[in-house]
């Protein structure tokens, strides 16, 4: 179990195209994946990428209820392994996001609400499933930092985009 140190906006690690996984079943992977459950956990956050602690590797892990496995708790939790996504429904949703590598902030990004999946998953297996709404905007986000994209690029309107204690914050 380790909990590894996430890269913040600017640092290099977040802007390059990650390299598809050769083998998902290799222990190296699994052990990837291991930490990067423990570093979201204690973050905490709901979703990481492996480019987020420095790894150029096409990884994900997210969880949200809807999503497609669990852990050995019971508890949501997928891993993608070289994910794809294609829009099934090109109509715009608009919904708040945070990124565990821009601590503090968040902002409203517009993303296609229905989208298909396939990846692999740590067995090797192949994972096929449609997801749709918040869903949907996990899966998107945390893919995104697999081409070097975070969130505040894909906003058209910066006017959201701030500090969360400042958006919250209780003024006389
Ligand atoms: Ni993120």
């Amino acid at each position: 179990m380790a909990v590894l140190k996430i890269a913040r906006m600017g640092h290099p690690a977040l802007m390059g195209v990650a390299e598809p996984v050769s083998d998902p079943t290799d222990p190296e992977i699994r052990r990837l994946a291991a930490d990067m459950i423990d570093t979201m956990r204690d973050a905490p956050g709901i979703g990481l990428a492996a480019p987020q602690v420095h790894v150029p590797k096409r990884m994900v892990i997210y969880m949200v209820p809807e999503g497609r496995a669990e852990d050995d708790e019971g508890q949501p939790l997928t891993v993608l392994i070289n994910p794809e996504i294609a829009v099934l429904d090109g109509a715009l949703e608009a919904g708040v996001e945070g990124c565990l590598s821009l601590p503090g902030m968040a902002g409203r990004v517009a993303r296609p609400r229905h989208i298909r999946v396939r990846a692999l998953d740590l067995d090797g297996n192949g994972l096929d499933y449609e997801a749709e709404g918040y869903h949907a905007r996990v899966v998107q986000h945390e893919c995104d930092h697999l081409d070097g994209v975070l969130y505040p690029m894909r906003m058209d309107d910066l006017s959201s985009f701030g500090y969360v204690e400042e958006m919250t914050k209780d003024r006389e």
